[in-house]
């Protein structure tokens, strides 16, 4: 059985890749400090394995106790998640991010180095893309200069890792370049734990759903775009976790390659209210406001490489990330009362 060690796997992203890894016969050490994750999520995959993996609870900004556990077991890959990942707050603290995800990438990278581990997989960001000239963005689509410190710590991995590489080859590495990761698990035993008021646009619908929050707004109705609302590529957060198995089996015929993952499909925030509303069978309340800073008017993957390259194409509908989003929202508003 193959050692996959986790960082982050505790949070959104890593909590349902760890899940994903478990039923495809992986062994997953999460690496996690719970900065900003809970111990229910790790119940909650717990529950989903039959406990078939490790948690460690260590910060990888601390050196010797990474390389500890890298010495302590035999890994035969490393899924790189944790990081600091709101964009907002990297403007109000950009050192707290630099240091994180940076030091933190560098400590991994070092350690795989020094551990000879083979392979490496990178959580990158559609952010990398920036305002891109064409709506729908190739894996070869010029990057361009982010607008937030948090866009330039994902920007900055994917070059300190091209580095890496050109002088060094010394593993395979997979950047996955998410755009909008959504939903939770169907089980509602795992999701996204958003802390305090939630940036990202579903997390917000479906906690005013849920009466926590008044009403959606709706930042910036005067977007070039058919209904005036900016327009995402939202991706189930199950298809983005198989990505990462993809990865692990994929031949790496190159040893440094980037993929897109998302559905191909861009969806406006209109369109996502209204689906909102027609899954959930409630009425959402929304304002429209100004647009908010630093947003950009729409994006989408174009998902051939990854389709015939990596072998992945996400199978679940948004209405059906949706769903799944607003039962984990209800599981946790019962668990709250
Ligand atoms: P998350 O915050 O839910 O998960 C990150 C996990 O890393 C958390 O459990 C946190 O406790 C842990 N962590 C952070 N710093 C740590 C440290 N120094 N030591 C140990 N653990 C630490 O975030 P997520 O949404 O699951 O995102 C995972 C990765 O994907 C991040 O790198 C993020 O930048 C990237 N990403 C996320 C999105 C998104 O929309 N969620 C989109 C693109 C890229
Ligand atoms: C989606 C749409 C908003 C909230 C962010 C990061 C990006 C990546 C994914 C990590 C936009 C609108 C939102 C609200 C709204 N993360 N919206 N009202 O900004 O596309 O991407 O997450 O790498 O780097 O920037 O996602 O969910 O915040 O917004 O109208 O209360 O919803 O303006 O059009 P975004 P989001």
């Amino acid at each position: 059985m193959k050692t996959i060690l986790v960082t982050g796997g505790a949070g959104y992203i890593g909590s349902h890749t760890v899940v994903s890894l478990v039923d495809q016969g992986y062994y997953p050490l999460i690496v996690d400090d719970l900065r900003n994750s809970s111990p229910e999520i790790l119940e909650g995959i717990t529950r989903l394995t039959n406990h078939s993996f490790s948690h460690f609870s260590v910060d990888i900004c601390d050196k010797k106790a990474l390389f500890s556990l890298f010495n302590q077991f035999s890994i035969d890959a490393v899924i790189h998640f944790a990081a600091y990942k709101s964009v907002g707050e990297s403007c109000a603290a950009p050192l707290r991010y630099y240091q994180n995800n940076l030091i933190g990438l560098l400590n991994v990278l070092e350690a795989c180095e020094r551990f000879s581990v083979r392979k490496f997989v990178f959580s990158s960001s559609c952010t990398v893309y920036g305002e891109p000239e064409h709506k729908q963005v190739y894996e070869t689509t010029p990057k361009r200069l982010p607008e937030s410190p948090y866009g330039y710590t994902k920007w900055m991995g994917e070059q300190i890792i091209e580095d890496l590489h050109r002088n060094t080859l010394p593993f395979e590495t997979i950047c996955l370049r998410y755009f909008n990761p959504i939903g939770a698990h169907p089980s509602g035993l795992i999701g996204e734990l958003p802390v305090g008021i939630p940036n990202n646009l579903l997390p917000y619908i479906t906690q005013t759903a849920a009466g926590i929050r008044d009403q959606l707004t709706i930042f910036g109705n005067d977007y070039p775009t058919p209904d005036g609302t900016g327009i995402r590529d939202y991706v189930h957060v199950c298809d983005v976790a198989e990505a990462h198995v993809k990865a692990l089996t994929y031949p790496g015929a190159a040893p440094l390659e980037a993929f897109n993952i998302g559905t191909g499909k861009g969806t406006s925030v209109l369109e996502m209210v209204h689906l909102f509303q027609s899954v959930a069978s409630i009425h959402l309340p929304f304002v429209y406001g100004p647009r908010r800073d630093g947003d950009i008017t729409e994006i989408s993957a174009n998902v051939d490489h990854s389709k015939a390259v990596l072998g992945w194409e996400a199978k679940r509908t948004v209405a059906e990330a949706i769903r799944d989003a607003w039962h984990w929202e209800q599981q946790r508003s019962k668990s709250d009362d």
